[in-house]
């Protein structure tokens, strides 16, 4: 039988309280299609950084390295740890050194979940650059607590790395709609934005059957308001990426819904699917969760694994609970419903 190593890092708050639904679903899927999944769990979360003085041992990096792909619940408890320790002691480095430079979130209204919006027929893949950017961590404070302190905070742009986000999102658009809208803020940022216009342009020369637009971002975020039928496949820089799927977890009901997808598209390191929410302490470990996020990003673990046909299985049972109104209203159903019926669904 087949069998796949998932590393298992369910992090704070409901971090474990969605894995732990995610991972009930993916264990039956795997069952019905004649698959193993092996999980290891890492308690790597603010409490380890509580207990040990880091948010993941030395060799954490090397520990996850062996597995098939990494199932991430949530990173940060901020009354306890500050936010800029904690996700830079996990999340963000296992982005970089894993090489997932795409991080890929969809955006679209599952049946029976009403948005915000009048639209209702969107259907949006933002490409996220995930390695670079914005997110480089180039920078530094000096004189600090003095009133001649300075901070700098460098992005750093590298052709390699617009070059291989800008050719993965040309390869999504060409796998769906044929649409791809390149984001910056080139009016403004003339060197860095000016530089992901350029590899735009000149990639576009490679793909003649994509329809490519160049947005500033200011502009993008409107347009996913008031026109998300209009988009199909969106990319964007490290931050501008973040800024927009949160708009987009927004408009497809909120963040609840919203998966994503750390993607190493060469394949040299694993990949790491994790839902787009934070770790929500207000509600942690209360069985209130929305598991939904955290299991389509398991369905997309799935299909990165070569699964498809059991992801698309996975999608097909949350589709149906929330068919049904389940999961669909904030707060109506536990977590281990709204798990129980994706999970009768799936048979
Ligand atoms: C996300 C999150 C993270 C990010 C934070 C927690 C660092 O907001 O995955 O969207 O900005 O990448
Ligand atoms: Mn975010």
């Amino acid at each position: 039988m087949k069998s796949y190593s998932i590393a298992l890092i369910p992090g704070d708050g409901i971090g474990s309280d969605v894995t732990a639904a995610a991972w009930t679903v993916l264990e039956t899927v795997a069952g019905n299609f004649g698959f193993a999944l092996t999980g290891t769990e890492f308690p790597w979360s603010c409490k380890f950084f509580k207990d040990t003085g880091r948010m993941m041992p030395q060799d954490g990096i090397e520990t996850l390295r062996g597995f098939d792909a990494i199932l991430l619940g949530a990173v940060g408890w901020p009354a306890e740890v500050p936010d800029s320790v904690s996700l830079h002691g996990l999340l963000l480095p296992i982005r970089k050194a894993f090489v997932q430079y795409a991080n890929i979130r969809p955006h679209r209204l599952l049946p029976g979940v009403t948005g915000p919006l009048r639209a209702e027929n969107f259907d949006i893949l933002c490409i996220r650059e995930n390695t670079e950017g914005e997110y480089s961590g180039a920078g530094g404070r000096v004189h600090q607590g003095t009133l001649d302190e300075v901070a700098v905070e460098t992005s750093i742009f590298t052709r390699a790395g617009v070059e291989r986000i800008l050719r993965f999102g040309f390869e999504q658009a060409r796998a769906r709609r044929g649409k791809l809208a390149s984001v910056t803020k080139s009016n403004a940022q003339k060197y860095s934005m000016v530089f992901w216009d350029e590899i735009t342009r000149k990639l576009a020369a490679d793909y003649p059957n994509i329809e490519v637009t160049s947005y500033h971002v200011d502009a993008l975020a409107a347009r996913m308001i008031m026109a998300p039928e209009s988009l199909d496949v969106v990319v964007a820089s490290n931050l501008f990426g973040d800024i927009l799927t949160d708009i987009g977890a927004a408009i497809q009901g909120g963040l609840g819904y919203a998966a994503s997808a750390n993607i190493n598209p060469g394949r040299s390191a694993p990949s790491m699917f994790e839902p787009v929410h934070g770790s929500a302490p207000d509600i942690a470990h209360l069985g209130i969760a929305n598991p939904v996020a955290a299991i389509w990003s398991g369905a997309m673990m799935l299909d990165h694994l070569g699964e498809k046909a059991a992801a698309d299985r996975v999608i097909k049972g949350v589709e149906a609970a929330t068919a049904r109104g389940i999961g669909t209203i904030p707060g109506k159903d536990r977590t281990e419903a709204i798990t129980a019926a994706v999970v009768a669904a799936l048979t």
